[in-house]
């Protein structure tokens, strides 16, 4: 990757996504920065570190925007090394009660979203001669959510749901199937499963599933952010397929 190395950050505007666009500034990365919301605190952030820094308006569920994200990154720096994947949300409740629509609601924003975001950097990737994809998954795509639904539904309503966890296997899935696709191509893809992260995202998450966290506290944007950007670097350049907790040992696989 020439120097300086251009990420394309989505969901900068988060909690997580903007501690990613700061730990890249860190490292030297020029940054386009994608969100639903506005992301120019963000990019503001990281011209303040010296780097150049590009917002950009995105719906992941339109193929259309996240097309028009890809040309405008390419349009403003001519090639993008590396995608971070990272616009999201969380859905709450039970199965039993899920409306369809909070279904396709969650799966169309995790999961087709950034499938999405993969697929547009595929052509470009290629073209330059490699780059890395990071897509953000969960533990919650690993462990079968809330750690007791039995005992207490007022938990399970402040718990990630169904549609969620299945967002996040589905992402899981997604990159080992692009990093075996694209491997010859020297795009590699992985993902960081981040235990619960303190956020706008988990500002309701119960006590009581904070006490089963074995590091005795939420983890920080920061500490998924390094492994983002470690992930992100040209020295892992033989690591792809993996999905790396980050958890505080929350679970383990
Ligand atoms: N916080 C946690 O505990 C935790 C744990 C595991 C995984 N994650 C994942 O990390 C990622 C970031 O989460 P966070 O905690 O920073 O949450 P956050 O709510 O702070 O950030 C999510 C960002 O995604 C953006 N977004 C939502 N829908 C979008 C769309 N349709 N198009 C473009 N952008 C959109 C939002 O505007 C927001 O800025 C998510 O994928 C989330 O599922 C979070």
């Amino acid at each position: 990757m020439p120097e300086p190395r251009i990420a394309l950050v989505t969901g900068a505007a988060g909690g997580i996504g903007a501690a990613c666009a700061q730990a890249l500034a860190e490292a030297g990365w020029n940054l386009a920065l994608a969100d639903a919301r506005e992301s120019f605190g963000v990019a503001a952030a990281a011209r303040a570190q010296g780097r150049r820094a590009l917002p950009l308006a995105l719906d992941v569920t339109s193929k259309a925007s996240v097309e028009a994200m890809v040309a405008a990154t390419l349009a403003e720096y001519g090639r993008v090394d590396a995608l971070v994947n990272v616009a999201g949300v969380v859905g709450f409740g039970s199965a039993a009660e899920m409306p369809e629509a909070e279904w396709d609601r969650v799966i169309a924003i995790n999961l087709k979203g950034s499938f999405l975001c993969c697929q547009a950097v595929i052509a470009p990737m290629r073209a330059q001669g490699g780059g890395r994809i990071v897509n953000i998954g969960s533990i919650i795509g690993k462990n079968g959510g809330n750690a007791r639904p039995w005992i207490d539904r007022g938990e399970q309503q402040r718990s990630s749901s169904i549609a969620y966890g299945v967002s996040k296997a589905g992402v899981h899935a997604m990159t080992s199937f692009l990093a075996k696709e694209l491997a010859a191509d020297n795009i590699a893809v992985n993902a960081v499963a981040p235990g619960p992260i303190a956020s706008a995202m988990t500002t309701a998450f119960p006590e009581a599933l904070r006490a089963l966290i074995p590091a005795g506290r939420m983890g920080r944007a920061a500490e998924v952010a390094r492994v983002v950007a470690f992930l992100a670097s040209p020295e892992t350049s033989f690591v792809t397929g993996e999905i790396i907790d980050v958890n505080g040992g929350m679970w383990m696989d």
